[in-house]
């Protein structure tokens, strides 16, 4: 009635057990007959690279969990994304047609917990046009005292003083000073 591939999977499942440091947790129940499945991954450099599972359930749900977690390993997102349970199913050398329902929470269950991971991802993206992300925007420095200097006022924030372009190399230099600090130019005595 089953593969052997369902029995070996049933009787010596991979990747069984929980992950406190999980990046994604997915968890499905099945309507038909109430069973429940969880999964978790740990993804590194957008690869899958732990899977485990928990599954109350009967013996080919947790055939198919087992499957799912070793099919999933070593997958990009995108890779994981695209095992379905029919997938699965087929990988296990089919499941009796009564127990093709148990085979609907497997690839489910994953697909949650990657759901679950993209989730959290975006949260932690920094909003775009936050400070990391303008760094682009020109600043000028203080030739004296290296702090920003402001806009259109052409001061300094930190000391203060006032800029006026040098008109040898056209840095800013104090506008009450003789002679640039970038080139040396001396202003012209009037
Ligand atoms: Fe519930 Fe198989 S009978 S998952």
């Amino acid at each position: 009635m089953y593969s052997e591939k369902v029995m070996d999977h049933f009787q010596n499942p991979r990747n069984v057990g929980t992950m406190s440091d999980a990046d994604g947790v997915g968890q499905v129940g099945n309507p038909v007959c109430g069973d429940m499945m969880t999964f978790y991954i740990k993804v590194k450099e957008a690869r899958i690279a732990d899977v485990k599972f928990q599954t109350f359930g009967c013996g080919a749900a947790i055939a198919v969990s087992s499957m799912v977690s070793e099919m999933a390993i070593g997958k990009t997102i995108e890779e994981a994304l695209k095992i379905t349970n029919e997938s699965v199913a087929e990988e296990l050398g089919g499941l009796p047609k009564n127990k093709m329902h148990c085979s609907n929470l497997g690839a489910d269950a994953l697909h949650k917990a990657i759901e679950n991971y993209q989730e959290k991802q975006k949260e932690t993206e920094p909003p775009s046009g936050s400070p990391e992300k303008s760094q682009d925007k020109e600043t000028c420095s203080c030739p004296y005292c290296e702090g920003p200097i402001e806009g259109l006022e052409n001061t300094c924030v930190s000391c203060h003083i006032e800029f006026a372009d040098c008109p040898e190399c056209h840095k800013p230099m104090n506008k009450k000073a003789d002679e640039c600090p970038h080139c040396g130019a001396t202003k012209p005595r009037v």
